[in-house]
């Protein structure tokens, strides 16, 4: 079965133009619409940038900026949440919450040990709130349950332990949806050990939208928004949403919480040195990405599904289930060197860039790219099978297909070496 390249209603490269723009800022979207390292690889639209200028302009570390103001009172009430508060990204967020939330040592962290918390923000949880993190290892491969979790509290007055705080939780993570019923479940336990619940939620707007999509809501009604998200931020105490990654924002980070909660991270934030004066260019158009560019996400996950079974259909393996926006392809699966790989991606006249296995689509990647990809592997597959370097459909043998079954993992379950690779890469 050949499956059909996919349309999305909106064309990303029409976005900056070179009256507004200029035409380095046309080619540079032109880049980013075949770049798939991150979501963070968006440029800023002519509309949205139109829009920042019209923002306020008063100083927001004196709480004088109406439209910072405004968007964290438009966040928090999306979110179900008393309050909210506006930094520059999801590092400064996550690090503030956990700063917030611990108190004084002994004390100590539990997270996934793929989280973006504990391994990709520079050793921040140690550095800032002098904690212990543990971290744990999803028995199912996926995702952390509260029977993971339950065995690890460190509870009780034994003085040699370091007492648990805080359950920090990442969703998206690799782009899989962590399954809400699960959630509730550890918010559950935490709540009867007196433990904290964090959501480092930096893509939670992805999984936001496939709700949305699975339940017929329409993605661009403020309430269903708000239902959708009220309910799966529910079990956390504090929640940080990243707004530079799939909503397209150039800059900032949203943190949500109780009004004590906020008002004493807000403290934190001054000490990092992370207020921000005049900050409501960058909050109207982090606004207006939330109002133009949330609708987008349900098309950058079909495109991302429409990648994912291009590649399937090849033979090449995909590491983790493609829920929302990511892809991790192992183009090794037929033969092809991953290296070898990214750089025909390249290499192609108008090219293609992948950071290593990971692919990610942003709603500035176009329809053309996707089979553009597609295409270059299966040309790519097929040289190889013509020089006889792989053997062609029908002349497997089992060895062969064993190992190709192994790629193409995970039906239920990501291997531990498939898990541990991931780690490694840091994803
Ligand atoms: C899951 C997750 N959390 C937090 C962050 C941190 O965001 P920032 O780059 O804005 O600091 C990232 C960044 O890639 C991320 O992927």
């Amino acid at each position: 079965m050949t499956i059909q390249p996919l349309s999305i209603p909106y064309n990303p490269l029409s976005e900056v133009s070179e009256q507004v723009g200029g035409r380095e800022n046309v080619e540079s979207l032109r880049r980013v619409a075949r770049d798939f390292r991150s979501d963070t690889l968006t440029v800023p639209t002519d509309a949205q940038l139109l829009h920042s200028l019209k923002a306020s302009r008063g100083d927001d570390v004196y709480s004088e900026d109406p439209s910072t103001t405004a968007l964290e009172r438009r966040v928090a009430k999306l979110t179900g949440k008393e309050a909210a508060m506006f930094a520059v990204s999801g590092t400064m967020t996550n690090q503030l919450a956990i700063r917030t939330h611990m108190k004084q040592p002994p004390h100590s962290v539990i997270t996934d040990y793929r989280a973006h918390v504990h391994k990709m923000e520079a050793g921040g949880i140690a550095m800032f709130s002098q904690a212990t993190t543990h971290q744990l290892f999803p028995s199912n491969g996926l995702h952390l349950t509260a029977e993971d979790i339950e065995p690890q509290l460190q509870l009780g007055t034994n003085i040699h332990i370091s007492p648990t705080k805080l359950i920090c939780l990442e969703n998206t993570l690799s782009g899989m949806i962590f399954p809400q019923e699960e959630i509730v479940k550890i918010g559950e336990l935490a709540r009867k050990n007196d433990i904290g619940m964090h959501l480092d939620g930096a893509r939670i707007w992805n999984v936001a939208a496939d709700v949305i999509e699975r339940k017929g809501l329409d993605a661009s009604s403020e309430e269903d928004r708000q239902i959708v998200l009220t309910d799966l931020l529910a079990p956390f105490d504090s929640a940080s949403l990243c707004l530079s990654k799939g909503l397209g924002a150039p800059i900032g980070s949203i943190l949500v919480g109780t009004k004590e909660f906020i008002e004493r991270a807000k403290w934190f934030r001054k000490a990092f040195g992370g207020g921000i004066r005049q900050c409501g260019g960058i909050a109207a158009s982090a606004d207006y990405a939330l109002t133009h560019h949330f609708p987008r996400l349900a098309h950058t996950h079909k495109l991302a599904k429409r990648l994912e079974e291009g590649l399937r259909e090849l033979g090449v393996g995909i590491a983790a289930p493609v829920d929302t926006n990511m892809v991790f392809f192992q183009p090794q699966a037929i033969g092809l060197p991953l290296d070898a790989t990214m750089a025909r991606l390249a290499a192609l006249p108008n090219p293609i860039i992948v950071g290593r296995e990971r692919c990610v689509v942003h709603h500035q990647i176009t329809p053309e790219a996707i089979e553009d990809f597609i295409a270059c592997v299966r040309e790519m597959k097929e040289e190889k099978q013509a020089s006889g370097e792989i053997p062609k459909e029908g002349e497997i043998g089992q060895g062969e297909r064993e190992k190709l079954e192994s790629y193409n993992g995970p039906k239920g379950k990501t291997t531990d070496a498939v898990l541990r690779k991931q780690a490694a890469l840091g994803y």
